[in-house]
C-alpha cells in the first residue's frame, strides 16, 4: 500500500496528499486527500482500531484541510460518509463540515448498494472556523 501511494506521490501532475499517523514509529491511521473537479477536494481517513478515541483522526483531517485550502489552493472540500457511521459524522461535524444531503446508492459493499450523507466545507467557512478557534485559544492563554 505505501509503495503504491508513494508512487501516486510521484504523479504529475498530482491527484492525491497522503498523511500518515504514527505512534511510536509504527503507522496506526492516515488522512488522505484526492483531487475532484475545479479546486475540489474529497477526504477519506481512518485508524486502527486499537487507537480510536483519541483524537488521531480529528487531528490528521484538520491538519490535511488546513494543508487543502491554505496550501494548495482548493476552495472546496467534501466527504461522504456511511449514515451510521457515528464516529465520521461527529469528527466532520466537530470540524465545521456542512451536511449536504444523501447520495442514493453511492456505493456496493457487501452484496448492496449504500446510501452515503455528503459534508463539505468551503475555504472561507473554514477560515472564519479557524480565526474562531484560534481567538478562543488566545482568550484562555494566560
Ligand atoms: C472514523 C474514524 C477514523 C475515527 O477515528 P478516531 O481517531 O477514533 O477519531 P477521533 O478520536 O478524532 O474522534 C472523532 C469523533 O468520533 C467519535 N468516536 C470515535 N470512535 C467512536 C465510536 N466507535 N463510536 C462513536 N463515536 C466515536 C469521538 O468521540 C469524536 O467525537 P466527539 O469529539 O464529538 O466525542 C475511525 O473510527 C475509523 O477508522 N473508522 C473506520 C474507517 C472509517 O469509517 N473511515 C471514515 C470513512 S468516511
Amino acid at each position: 500500500m505505501l509503495r503504491d501511494i508513494n508512487r501516486r506521490a510521484d504523479a504529475s501532475p498530482r491527484q492525491e496528499y497522503y498523511l500518515g499517523v504514527t505512534v511510536d514509529s509504527e503507522l496506526i491511521g492516515f488522512a488522505r486527500l484526492g483531487f475532484t473537479g475545479i479546486a475540489a477536494g474529497k477526504l477519506g481517513y481512518a485508524v486502527a482500531r486499537g487507537y480510536w478515541r483519541r483524537g488521531f483522526a480529528t487531528d490528521a483531517v484538520t491538519a490535511l484541510v488546513a494543508y487543502g485550502f491554505r496550501e494548495l489552493g482548493l476552495h472546496r472540500i467534501s466527504a461522504a460518509v456511511g449514515p451510521s457511521n457515528a464516529a465520521s459524522i461527529s469528527l466532520l461535524e466537530n470540524i465545521g463540515m456542512i451536511r449536504e444531503g444523501v447520495i442514493r446508492h453511492h456505493v456496493f459493499t457487501n452484496g448492496e448498494w449504500r446510501d452515503s450523507v455528503l459534508y463539505s466545507i468551503l475555504g472561507p467557512e473554514w477560515e472564519d472556523s479557524a480565526r474562531t478557534t484560534y481567538r478562543a485559544v488566545q482568550s484562555i492563554a494566560p
